[in-house]
This record gives structure tokens, sequence and C-alpha cells, in this order.
């Protein structure tokens, strides 16, 4: 059986000060308990220190938004796998539409990055998902088969135990509009299909595909009861330790 997994993508929101109140709000509501569910908060980067120092008697564990794919050297701006073990995270979000739109992450170089931070035992949740035109041309499945194809060509099945798939539809992501469970469980199962196809071995065990996109308190219920749902990545609502932490009971409920 897959377990829930519910990830919160800060983005550029809440530097060490605000982190610290958040990450020490969200420890209040979930130290000291045992969830059936992961849970992972992603911060900036200069905020990891904050979210790991709160978060280190709860069960809540801590991820970044980036990486790249060298060791160290002469890459001013960039941070290493190995940085960001040293700081305390246990996952990488890769692949997110908004670096791929503004930050010139392609397909290869989020296929680098992502290699590179299985390769050195970080968990990936790598990020998918069509644009709206896209979906009004009804090319959205052919998209993601690409961007997944792209990716998963460089792993191996053994990686598959260290990768997560968020779906996240570029005309959902903080725009309000949530794609509708039926949309949701669709994509999720032809992805779930497309993997089974790729790698033959990995079928019971299963990636886990996490969906991203407006999900909040009150559309969670729904979309994580789907079967292909394993879990949601969320941005705005895992801003406010109350909203994050009842998506995360909801989680709770539906494995219970
Ligand atoms: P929102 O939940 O704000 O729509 O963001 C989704 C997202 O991009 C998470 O990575």
């Amino acid at each position: 059986m897959r377990s829930i997994l519910i990830a919160g993508n800060w983005k550029m929101n809440a530097g060490p000060v605000e982190a610290d109140k958040l990450s020490a709000g969200i420890n209040e509501k979930l130290a000291g308990r045992t969830l059936k569910s992961d849970v992972v908060v992603c911060p900036p980067f200069v905020s990891l220190h904050a979210a790991v120092k709160n978060l280190k008697d709860s069960p809540v564990q801590v991820g970044a938004q980036n990486v790249h794919f060298e060791n160290n050297g002469a890459y001013t701006g960039e941070i290493s796998t190995s940085m960001l073990q040293e700081a305390g995270c246990k996952y990488v979000i890769l692949g997110h539409s908004e670096r791929r739109e503004y930050f010139g992450d392609t397909d290869e170089v989020i296929a680098k990055k992502v290699k590179k931070a299985i390769a050195d035992g970080l968990n990936v949740i790598f990020c998918v998902g069509e644009k709206l035109e896209e979906r009004k041309q009804e090319k959205h499945q052919k998209v993601v088969m690409g961007q997944i194809k792209a990716v998963i060509e460089h792993l191996t099945e053994e990686d598959a135990s260290q990768l997560t798939i968020a779906y996240e539809p570029v005309w959902a992501i903080g725009t309000g509009e949530t794609a509708t469970p039926e949309q949701a469980q669709e994509m999720h199962q032809f992805i779930r299909n497309y993997l089974n196809e790729m790698w033959s071995t990995v079928q019971l065990s299963g990636v886990r595909i996490l969906y991203g996109g407006s999900m909040k308190p009150a559309n969670a219920e729904e979309l994580l009861k789907q079967e292909d749902v394993d879990g949601g990545l969320i941005g705005g609502a895992s801003l406010d330790a109350e909203s994050f932490s009842t998506i995360v009971d909801i989680a709770e409920k539906i494995q219970s």
C-alpha cells in the first residue's frame, strides 16, 4: 500500500524569521503524533535551518525546492545535494512549472538534477503538468508523458523507491482553480499506467503520485480519496500552519 505524502512548497515565501514562526506553528500541531502519512515542508534555502531546528522532534521532514547537479565548485548561486543533506533535507522538489517557466529548467536539466539527487540519497518530488492551452487542445496526456519520459529514461527501476511524481496542472497553480477529482484521477491513472509500462517490477510497490494546484482544506478530501491520488503538493495553503495541518488530518482520516 502507498501511504499518503503531504508536502508543502513554500516557494519564495517565509524568510528565516517568518519560517521560524511557521515551522513552530506546524510543530505545535503535529509534534508527538504518530502519523500514517509522510509530511514534508519545503522552505526557501535560507529558511531551511529554522524549519529543521523547529521540526526535529516532529514527524515532519524538511525538503528543498531545487538543487544543482554538480558536486561543488564554481557554480555561483547554486546549492549541491550534499549541502542540502548537511542542512537536514531529506527531500527536494524538482521540475516545478515555475522553474521550467522562469529559470530555464528544461527536461534535460531536470533529468540531470533528478538523477543526481536520487544518486546522492535524496527523495525527489518530480513535478509535471500541462498548461491551459495544452489541456484545451487535449494534449495534456501527451505533454505529461513527454515530461516523465524525459526524466525516467535516465533512471533505473531501483531509483523508483526515491521518486514521487507530482501532477500539477499549470492552470490550477495559484489560481484558485482546482482540477476536478475526476480530472486528477484520470491523469494519475494515466501516469501510473505509463510507469508500469516503463518499469515492470515497480508495478505493485508503486511510485506515489501527488496532486498539486490550489489544494486546500476545503477540497483536499475529495482529491485525496481518489484511488491514484497519493498525496498533495501544496503551495498557498501550506503557508498557514492551521490549513496545512488540517490537510494532514484529512489525509490521516482517509487512511484510518
Ligand atoms: P498552490 O497550492 O498555491 O496552487 O500551488 C501549488 C504548487 O505549485 C505547489 O508546488
